[in-house]
């Protein structure tokens, strides 16, 4: 993980407008948001499919980037008071702390259209294209109504809310599952991945997408702010839905436990060389922040 994410830091820090470009206090904005902090598992996930299917990574640097800006332009909006209210992110003040609602609002905007503009960009040769085309559908599906926004859309109607299990389930695939799909996509696609391929990636995507943001609600609840480095409990205060709040801890666990299962089983016709895959499923479900 550290090599792709010292990877990604460096393209991310190569690819955002300098702070001295006007307007400075939009760009030390997006800066802020994007720079310093956070596990980079987007980035990880498309680098390691990429990587495990023969691709060479500099063509997956600028939809590695693509996703972890459109990740972080989430978190940004995502934080602000008419969402979850929100006053720490990455062990640091929110966004909007620093530079205000407004200007949040507007950094979050910008990162989500610079996520196109570098995947759109560049240098890339004409068999490239393709892919890269393919790219930016997957990653503004993902991220769009059908995708993250939609997941966030049903997340604030959900507040104080009775779901019923599918209903989070869908909330949760949509909100931050079809982001992580996406990595895993793109990361094949860089690698010109035959469809035989495809099909087992995306069900195991689809398991660890969902068992992601189960470990993101079990951490809310168990974890504490200084490891988490984001406000622990901040679901419970604000009483949204959540796999502990619908199944209990130990039904949650067991569910994140079946996902990590079903990626493993979804795997196996892709043998040895997509260990690595495999690894970060274990990662996902254990992880500590
Ligand atoms: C937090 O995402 C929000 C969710 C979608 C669950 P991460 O846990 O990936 O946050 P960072 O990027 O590491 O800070
Ligand atoms: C966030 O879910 C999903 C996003 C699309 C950002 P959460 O609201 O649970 O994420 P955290 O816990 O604030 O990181
Ligand atoms: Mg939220
Ligand atoms: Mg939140
Ligand atoms: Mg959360």
């Amino acid at each position: 993980m550290r090599r792709y994410q010292e990877r990604v830091d460096a393209a991310l820090a190569r690819f955002l407008p300098p702070t001295e470009q006007t307007p400075t206090q939009l760009h030390d904005a997006m800066h802020y948001a994007v720079l310093g902090g956070g596990k980079r598992i987007r980035p990880v996930l498309a680098y390691a499919t990429a990587e495990c299917l023969g691709a060479n990574l500099d063509d997956v640097d600028a939809a590695a980037c693509a996703l972890e800006l459109i990740h972080c332009y989430s978190l940004v909006h995502d934080d602000l008071p008419s969402m979850d209210n929100d006053d720490l992110r990455r062990g640091r003040p929110t966004c909007h702390k620093v530079y205000g609602d407004a200007m949040a609002l507007l950094a979050g905007d910008a990162l989500q259209c610079f996520a196109i503009e570098i995947l759109s960009k560049g240098d890339y040769n004409e068999a490239q294209s393709s892919a890269r085309l393919k790219m930016i559908a997957t990653i503004s599906s993902a991220s769009g109504s059908t995708g993250m926004a939609g997941g966030q859309a049903i997340d604030l109607a959900a507040v104080g809310q009775h779901l019923t299990i599918e209903q989070l389930e869908q909330m949760h695939r949509l909100k931050t599952g079809a982001l992580i799909e996406a990595s895993i996509t793109v990361g094949a696609l860089a690698a010109n991945c035959d469809a035989a391929s495809m099909k087992p990636l995306q069900d195991y995507a689809q398991c660890i997408g969902l068992a992601f943001q189960i470990r993101d609600d079990l951490l809310d609840i168990e974890a504490d702010t200084e490891t988490l480095g984001k406000p622990q409990g901040s679901d419970q205060e604000q009483d949204k839905p959540t796999y502990p709040s619908l199944l209990g801890l130990s039904g949650a666990k067991n569910m994140a436990q079946q996902m990590h299962d079903h990626a493993l089983r979804a795997l196996q016709p892709l043998g040895d060389d997509v260990d690595p895959l495999r690894l970060l499923s274990s990662y996902i479900v254990e992880r500590t922040h």
